[in-house]
């Protein structure tokens, strides 16, 4: 199937309306300059997230929340994620799993290794999972992990050395060659390592895409992520002036031709494929429903609210110097609202289990989506039976496309946040209507 149906292709742009419809309601923010962070509800399972906001260089696509990487300012950052920490353990919250994401989570590793020692002395902390950059990944590096990391997703984006030139990752990290070498000695250094490409970049063709995937696959990694290029106001210019402008979008067939080459693996989510089903699931944002986020930058999803914290580096060392949360802002989902946001991350991992969902949640999913579910099986996204929702081929590319939609529509918190103008004297803000 190369081409979508007219009333497939229909149903993703109605998706997509709905989604962003969603956000313009549900994103508005409330300022919070002296908030407190709340205590945990003791049975739930949270997971916590780390944000290490440093880079030695940025690429054009990327829009994470980083700043360009000084030592004696990563030296002290790092030693307030751990004041952090324990100001959260002091809270009561207690995590099983831990993800590191980035800029580059290893880019200091002496202080990275004492942040994850500590995360597991207070919290008795079993998976971590952490993002690498490729310079990062040499064995004698990776050994210094061992028993700490579990997991590592390794950037590679594209084997193809005119894009890697292009994004200035080349001269960075090292061509294609170079870049297979590396990874195949960082194969089986760690419990598992995964690797992340891009698929969809302007004027790549298929030949370059089918290329990656065969080299990707030869690489041998637990798993690959393909994500489909994500482009928002704050790199949409800046991946044009790197790559230029596609004539077509190609998406859609990329997708199909990615799904289609993993038919041998086990699909983790909409976007990754794993050699074997994985006891770890990489995408927090979509296995694990509660996610506490500290440092710079972090995200947290707390009981239907939205938490942001401090992007601005100078205000959150000196929030968590003077013992204050690193929380700035928060808005508040409606029920239903965040019923539709934990039935898409959840089916985006394939299947979702209705009385587990039920029970988890506390709702009852066909009454409160009834609607929305009827119409998703419609246009043959998804079949229900034995209590039990299930995404077809479609469902896979929708929920790619909604997942897309939802990550663009989180750069516009970015970008934001990351300009105190933006926010300076306000005490709301609607992220979808403020210009950027
Ligand atoms: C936070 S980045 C950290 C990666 C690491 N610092 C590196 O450069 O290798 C995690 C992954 O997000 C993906 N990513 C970043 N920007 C993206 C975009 N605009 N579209 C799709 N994927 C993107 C990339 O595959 C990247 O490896
Ligand atoms: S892709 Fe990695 S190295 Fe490049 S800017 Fe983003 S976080 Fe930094």
């Amino acid at each position: 199937m190369k081409s979508l149906f007219l009333i497939q292709n229909l149903a993703i742009k109605y998706a997509k309306f709905s989604l962003n419809k969603s956000l313009k309601s549900q994103l508005n923010l409330d300022l919070l300059p002296n908030y407190q962070t709340k205590t945990p509800d003791p049975n739930i399972n949270y997971m916590l997230y780390v944000h290490v906001p440093f880079c030695h260089t940025f690429c054009p696509y990327c829009s994470f929340h980083k700043y360009a990487y000084d030592e004696s300012l990563a030296k002290e950052y790092f030693k307030n994620l751990r004041l952090e920490m324990e100001q959260i353990y002091k809270l009561g919250y207690k995590f099983n799993s831990m993800y590191v994401g980035g800029g580059t989570t290893l880019i200091n590793e002496s202080e990275l290794i004492k942040t994850l020692e500590l995360a597991k002395k207070l919290f008795n902390i079993d998976e971590i999972s952490c993002e690498s950059d490729p310079n990062h990944i040499e064995i004698q590096n990776l050994n210094r992990f061992k028993g700490l990391i579990k997991r590592l997703s390794i950037g590679v984006q594209s084997f193809n050395d005119e894009i890697l030139k292009k994004v200035g990752r080349y001269d960075k990290f090292g061509s294609s060659q170079t870049l297979i070498t590396k990874l195949k000695n960082a194969i089986n250094v760690l419990p598992i390592t995964s690797i992340d490409l891009i698929f969809n970049f302007p004027n790549q063709t298929k030949d370059m895409l089918i290329n990656d995937i065969n080299l990707a696959k030869s690489i041998d990694a637990d798993q690959i992520t393909f994500y489909p290029l994500m482009k928002s106001s704050l790199t949409k210019d800046k991946i044009a002036s790197a790559l230029g402008l596609s004539k077509n979008d190609n998406e859609y067939e990329f997708y199909t031709i990615i799904e289609e080459s993993f038919k041998d693996y086990y699909k983790s989510n909409a976007w990754s494929y794993a050699k074997k089903k994985l006891a770890l699931n990489d995408e927090y944002v979509s296995s694990k429903h509660e996610y506490l986020g500290i440092g710079s930058g972090g995200f947290s999803f707390l009981n239907g609210e939205l938490f942001i914290n401090a992007f601005n580096l100078n205000e959150y060392n000196s929030k968590i110097q003077n013992h204050q949360s690193s929380i700035i802002a928060n808005c508040k989902f409606n029920k239903k609202e965040r019923i539709k946001y934990l039935f898409l991350t959840e089916i985006f991992s394939g299947f979702i289990d209705i009385s587990k969902f039920n029970q988890t949640n506390n709702t009852d999913l066909l009454k409160m989506l009834n609607i929305e579910l009827k119409l998703l099986k419609l246009i043959k996204a998804i079949k229900i039976q034995n209590n039990i929702i299930q995404s077809t081929q479609f469902g896979r590319y929708l929920w790619l496309s909604l997942m897309k939609e939802f990550y663009t529509g989180m750069d516009r918190v970015r970008a934001i946040f990351k300009d105190d103008s933006k926010i300076k004297n306000s005490s709301k803000i609607n992220i979808m209507k403020t210009q950027i």
